[in-house]
């Protein structure tokens, strides 16, 4: 089959690589509709973790089930599903508790629980950037959707970013009446934008520096601050009559940078813990790695992020964060989209076939005016 690889830094390519096969009974095989380029997989394209030439990038899926292993019950071929990019077993000790992205049984990697499809550090798991997919523990993690095609641009959203948005907005708590700072108008920024008004929120501050995005921000009902237009925690501070937000979501990660392009790690906390008011909750759903050789500090490569704690204890203020449990919450999203009252695909930028993947990765990372979110559709 065809699959989007990892070559080197600032390289992937479209190759030929073995079909997956089921090789435990618990195995199902997707054949792959969408899969989504990811913020995430930026870190893998800039050179900045430790992933393996030819890994099979992806962990954005959704498709339709091709094969079941005999341990399988509850889905057959012909199912439509959304996969979560975690990997879980559903049966160690996390998973039991709901905790299905601190998985303890799918990633051998020493010191690090969870697995996820074609991703460094997150277990030998092949990406679904590719025509077929093998999904492990098929009954514990696939999703179904309705059969046909309906709403494919808003379902391939279940598998990661918009959990992971209203992950962000569940652990800041945004309740009805908040007023709400998000960090960064990627796609999950946008989608917790998204989420926030689906918990009650009453305003929500969009942060970022690229006017599409913050564009889009808008259509989701959010109030757009350019953080080149100054100063956003005081933008945010001011516009909330001296008291700040109520709460905030971090959705940009170690890579946050001044408009110029400068990489400051600890900038967007900073903002954060200013921009929110005391004993307020930040839900931090960017990406920190624990060493990070790419860094601009060498604190930064040891994974020591200096943002001003002082200011958050003196606040009183809670941190949650950590990958997002997808299964917590895709099943529950998917009947939004399907009611109606959630369309995550407003974020969708373009739709291309697998064999445009390398030129996608480029202009997505290079943040090139439009390029917002990309969905590949192997079958094109
Ligand atoms: N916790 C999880 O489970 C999980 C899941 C998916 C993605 N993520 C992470 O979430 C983050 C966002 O993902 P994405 O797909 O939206 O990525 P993205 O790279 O498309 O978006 C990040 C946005 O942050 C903006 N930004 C950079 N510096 C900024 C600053 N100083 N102030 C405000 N905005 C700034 C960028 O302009 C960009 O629009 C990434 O770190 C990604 O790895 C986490
Ligand atoms: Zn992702
Ligand atoms: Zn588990």
């Amino acid at each position: 089959m065809k699959a989007v690889v990892y070559k080197d830094a600032y390289s992937v390519a479209v190759e030929e690589v073995a079909d997956p096969a089921i090789t435990d009974p618990r195995d199902a095989i997707i054949k792959v509709t969408t899969t989504n380029i990811c913020g995430s997989d930026l870190h893998m394209y800039e050179g900045r973790t430790n992933v393996e030439r030819g890994k099979v990038l992806g962990h954005e899926n959704m498709g339709v089930v091709a094969e079941t292993g005999p341990a399988v019950e509850n889905f057959r071929a012909g199912d439509r599903v959304s996969v979560p990019f975690n990997v879980a077993c559903g049966t160690c000790r996390n998973c039991v508790d709901g905790w299905t992205s601190f998985c303890l049984r799918t990633n051998p990697t020493e010191g690090v629980d969870g697995g996820a499809y074609g991703y460094a550090s997150m277990g030998p798991w092949d990406g679904g950037q590719a025509e077929y997919l093998k999904v492990p523990y098929a009954d514990f993690n696939l999703l179904k959707l309705p059969q046909g095609t309906t709403h494919e641009a808003d379902f391939t959203m279940l598998s990661d970013i918009f959990p992971t948005a209203y992950f962000g907005t569940d652990l800041a708590k945004v309740s009805p009446g908040d007023t709400v700072a998000v960090y960064g108008s990627g796609p999950v920024g946008l989608l917790a934008v998204h989420s926030a008004y689906l918990r009650g929120a009453a305003r929500v501050f969009a942060i970022d520096m690229h006017p599409d995005r913050l564009r889009i921000a808008g259509e989701f009902g959010g109030t757009p601050v350019n953080i080149a237009d100054g100063d956003p925690a005081e933008q945010v501070i001011e516009a909330t009559g001296g008291i700040g937000a109520d709460c905030g979501v971090e959705a940009v990660g170690y890579q946050a940078h001044e408009p110029s392009g400068q990489e400051r790690p600890e900038l967007v906390m900073d903002w954060l813990v200013r921009s929110v008011r005391a004993t307020g909750r930040l839900g931090v759903v960017g990406v920190y790695l624990p060493t990070d050789p790419g860094a601009a500090t060498k604190a930064a490569q040891d994974g020591r992020i200096g943002f001003d704690y002082g200011r958050l204890f003196q606040k009183g203020q809670q941190i949650g964060t950590g990958q997002c449990p997808v299964k917590r919450y895709n099943e529950r999203l998917r009947d939004l989209i399907i009611a109606g009252r959630a369309t995550p695909s407003k974020i969708v930028s373009h739709e291309l076939p697998l064999s445009d993947a390398p030129g996608a990765y480029d202009k997505f990372d290079k943040r090139v005016d439009g390029f917002t979110k990309v969905l590949l559709h192997p079958a094109a």
